[in-house]
């Protein structure tokens, strides 16, 4: 576990040293830096994936806003010698009130996708929270991380028994928490995406949950041998054939027989057919809270009566979150919503923050408001596309690193200590 108190300065006593040698950072320390220079390494595809948002993105921009809006009051002389900047969240010790959200179709910024943020979540003892898209199967996700923490993404799909399976496949790839995201029942207006014509599932990218999953390809199987012989194809574009190359590869098996079988493309339409449930409503969580013995929480919550009735319904934890605003232009930023949710939930279970969150002094600011801890996404995202596995891990370090040192520099020496009083609305 590299994460977690005295990581400030170690890592700034690594760095400088290295500096001496003419060594710098394998990737930049702050965000800004290390979007410009995801911006010029990701492809277009890639970029628009990332880093846009929903219609004009102005939920992006608030998000960031929201966090804009307060200020951190430092206090002089404590000792702050020996700091502790663990948290505890459901039964488990955290090195920092951090986590790495889920996100989806790694495989556009770096080959490992998944697996090299494994590998960086579990040195650093962060943990990981696995998306319902990746692009490698739970299990050998699971398997790259040996004990450490890890919990499980789920899109609520129509079909029933494939959420069963999955939420039964997170269990047994030791997954500790199910994290239902719930605004995302459909898929957000993305402008950058539309008009590239890019959607990474369609090219079978950010599938392989469902590609390993046995009821899954039992759906797929149904589909194929059912399907109406296809009208005669147009000539086909190279893009078309590099799509259908894509979808073979995305099918376990050899890539040869995968080319010549109707079933990787009969996955992709699976999938696109089956993978979200817009008419969910709080009825159905019972259901859902029967499938699993791992505790559920509950991600997209922005408003305050919601977060009362998803307590009455016996969840285990929330997410406020925005999805980066990925999903609702022009929606309050997720910062914006925390404290009325706190405030409703009234500490009976935790309440993650996720979306905007930059750095070390984010984290500070979103858990003096009352986060129990926070969900960490582009930032990582960029990490990986530009130094894989390395990338990641020294995002994770130098925001928990931000994180040690200025909760020393403002005076405090433990995460309970932070509340409302340490900061001061602009
Ligand atoms: C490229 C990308 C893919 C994402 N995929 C998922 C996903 O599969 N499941 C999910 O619940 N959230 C997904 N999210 C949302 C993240 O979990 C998180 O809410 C978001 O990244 C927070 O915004 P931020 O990264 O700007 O802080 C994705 C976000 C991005 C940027």
């Amino acid at each position: 576990m590299t994460a977690g108190a005295g990581t400030g300065r170690r890592r700034q006593d690594e760095v400088y040293r290295a500096g001496v040698y003419g060594r710098r950072p394998r990737v930049p320390t702050v965000h800004t830096a290390l979007a410009a220079a995801a911006r010029r390494k990701l492809t277009a595809r890639a970029l628009g994936y990332v880093a846009g948002g929903a219609g004009g993105e102005s939920t992006v921009a608030a998000d960031r806003a929201a966090f804009d809006r307060w200020q951190v009051v430092p206090r002089v002389l404590r000792d702050v010698s020996a700091r502790d900047t663990s948290v505890e969240l459901l039964g488990r010790r955290l090195p920092a009130p951090l986590l790495l959200g889920p996100v989806g179709a790694l495989e556009l910024v770096h080959r490992e996708a998944d697996l090299a943020v494994a590998r960086a979540a579990a040195d650093t003892g962060v943990p990981m929270v696995f998306s319902n898209q990746a692009s490698v199967p739970m299990e050998t996700t699971a398997a790259a991380m040996g004990d450490s923490p890890r919990w499980m993404q789920l899109y609520w799909s129509t079909s029933d028994d494939l959420v069963s399976s999955m939420l039964q496949r997170a269990e047994a790839s030791g997954c500790e928490a199910v994290v239902v995201t719930l605004d995302t029942t459909m898929l957000g207006w993305r402008p950058r995406d539309l008009d590239l014509g890019h959607l990474p599932f369609a090219l079978g990218k950010g599938i392989a949950q469902y590609t390993s999953d046995p009821v899954f390809r039992r759906l797929v199987e149904e589909r194929a041998a059912t399907a109406a012989p296809r009208d005669p194809q147009p000539r086909p574009t190279p893009a078309a054939v590099r799509a259908l190359v894509g979808m073979a590869r995305a099918w376990p098996g050899s890539l040869v027989e995968n080319l010549r079988s109707p079933l990787p493309r009969a996955a992709v339409e699976t999938f696109l057919a089956i993978y979200s449930r817009p008419s969910i409503t709080w009825t159905d969580l019972a259901w859902l809270r029967a499938q699993t013995r791992l505790p559920l929480l509950l991600k997209g919550v922005l408003h305050p009566d919601d977060a009362r009735r998803a307590l009455d319904e016996g969840v285990d934890g929330l997410v406020v979150s925005t999805h980066g605003g990925r999903q609702v232009d022009r929606s309050i930023g997720a910062l914006d919503a925390l404290p009325d949710v706190v405030a409703a939930v009234d500490d009976r279970v935790p309440v993650l923050l996720d979306s905007g969150v930059r750095s070390g002094a984010d984290l500070f600011v979103a858990v003096a408001l009352g986060a129990r801890a926070c969900l960490l996404g582009r930032s990582y995202v960029y990490g990986l596309g530009l130094a894989g596995e390395e990338g990641v891990r020294q995002v994770v370090e130098d925001v928990v690193g931000e994180f040690d040192l200025t909760l020393g520099l403002t005076g405090h020496t433990a995460v309970d200590q932070l509340s409302p009083e340490v900061l001061r609305r602009v």
